[in-house]
């Protein structure tokens, strides 16, 4: 039985800041953020959008009436979550609507949960071919302002639908994965702000995916020269660049251009949002599917990493007509309806957090045009709105 990605949704918020009036305000050179980290736009989240109103929004994209009564598990993966007793993956499962006879939980390995629970996916649709996972992968990547890691932000959600025939992508038989705990990227429980080893991250992110493509390949027998691409986990998106290019020589001249190209078509969403944490390999594989086409059957490579750290190698191979099943258009009115702020207001939408001492808190939700919007906190409680309900 094939088991995997059957329909991808995604959503960032309305609002981003241009890389090279950053670089202006921060006194760096424009090309710094542009080439040498390779990102051009980062999307800014409103105080009105939290990890669970993005997953909630990009799920809202993909869902009809048959998943709402066949999920029967849902899986929020974030390092943006909002308790830490209830998980973010029932308040999704609420503002949906879905089935109530269903399971709903929240994992956390930095930005490798969603892989985790792409993977949990696949290991309960086998059990139960009939049934549907709702995967999440949703966070706001916050650093600080004027700190290095600033121009490595962003914001936003991939919601999946993994099940049995999937329609666009079929997860494959090998995966490879590798923990070690060290200390390159976490946040401590009393911070919202990450804090950073960030050349050891670049380090380590390396040598993990060196580690894990070269027991793959012992353990698949497959090559460079078998992949139609490979994406990454985006933190910015010169990051799987350097790890790619590591390999590049283990195969001929035009395997390497097919994959750098392909490489480039796989960053262009990523460029424009930033880092999303959880979704951003979603978010890759999601550009490259939406900006080519490709053929039926393409074996794609993906490289998870989550600080701290853990990765996976594993790919997917494309099914018939995978195409019909994306939502470009939609994406691209996303994108193409976004608003352009400026670093001043960047800066004071960044102070804008919720009251930490529990007291309530109104939110003006008009200027926001998602869906789904957090209103407020009352009693110490989210008030999350569905705006078509
Ligand atoms: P930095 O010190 O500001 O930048 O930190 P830099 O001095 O290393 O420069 C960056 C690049 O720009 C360099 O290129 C420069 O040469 C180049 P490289 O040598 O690395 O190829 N550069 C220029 N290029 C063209 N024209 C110019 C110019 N000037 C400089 N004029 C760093 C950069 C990424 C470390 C920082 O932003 C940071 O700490 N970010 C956060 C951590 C991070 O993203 N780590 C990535 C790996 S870990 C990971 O992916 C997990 C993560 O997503 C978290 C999770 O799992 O939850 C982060």
């Amino acid at each position: 039985m094939k088991i995997g990605i059957d329909k991808i949704g995604f959503y960032t918020p309305h609002m981003y800041v241009d890389m090279n009036k950053l670089a202006v305000a921060r006194d760096v050179e424009p090309e710094k953020f542009t080439i040498g980290i390779g990102q051009s736009q980062m999307s800014v989240a409103p105080v009105t959008q939290d990890s669970v109103t993005l997953a909630a929004n990009a799920a809202l994209e993909i869902i009809d009436d048959e998943d709402r009564a066949k999920i029967d598990f849902v899986i929020f993966g974030s390092e943006s979550g909002i308790d830490h007793s209830k998980s973010g993956a029932v308040y999704v499962h609420r503002l949906l609507g879905l089935n109530p006879n269903a399971r709903a939980v929240e994992v956390k390995q930095a930005c490798y949960a969603a892989t985790a629970g792409i993977q949990m996916a696949k290991g309960h649709i086998a059990l139960n071919p009939e049934s549907k996972v709702l995967v999440l992968g949703t966070d706001i990547a916050r650093y600080g302002l004027n700190t290095s890691g600033e121009s490595t932000q962003g914001a936003g959600a991939v919601a999946m639908i993994i099940s049995a025939n999937p329609r666009i992508m079929e997860l494959e038989k090998h995966n490879v994965y590798l923990t070690n705990d060290i200390m390159d990227f976490w946040r401590p429980i009393y911070s919202d702000k990450a804090f950073v080893d960030g050349k050891f991250s670049n380090e380590q992110y390396i040598l993990f995916f060196n580690k894990v493509w070269e027991v793959y390949k012992e353990k698949s027998g497959l090559e460079l020269t078998d992949m139609e691409a490979i994406c990454f986990h985006l933190p910015y998106t010169k990051m799987g660049l350097k790890a790619l290019r590591t390999i590049l020589d283990e195969a001929p001249e035009d395997i390497r251009e097919r994959l750098l190209e392909n490489y480039q078509i796989s960053t262009t969403y990523n460029r424009n949002v930033g880092n999303i944490y959880t979704g951003s390999l979603y978010l890759s594989l999601l550009s490259l599917l939406e900006n080519k086409k490709l053929s039926d059957g393409s074996r794609i490579g993906m490289f998870s990493y989550g600080s701290g750290a853990v990765g996976e190698f594993f790919t997917g191979a494309l099914q018939p007509n995978y195409r019909d099943y994306l939502h470009i258009e939609g994406h691209q009115k996303l994108f193409n309806s976004r608003k352009e702020v400026s670093v001043e207001e960047y800066e004071i939408i960044f102070e804008e957090t919720l009251p930490a001492d529990g007291s309530d808190m109104e939110l003006d939700i008009s200027k926001d045009p998602a869906t789904i919007v957090l209103s407020g906190t009352l009693d110490n409680k989210r008030q999350y709105v569905n705006k078509n309900v």
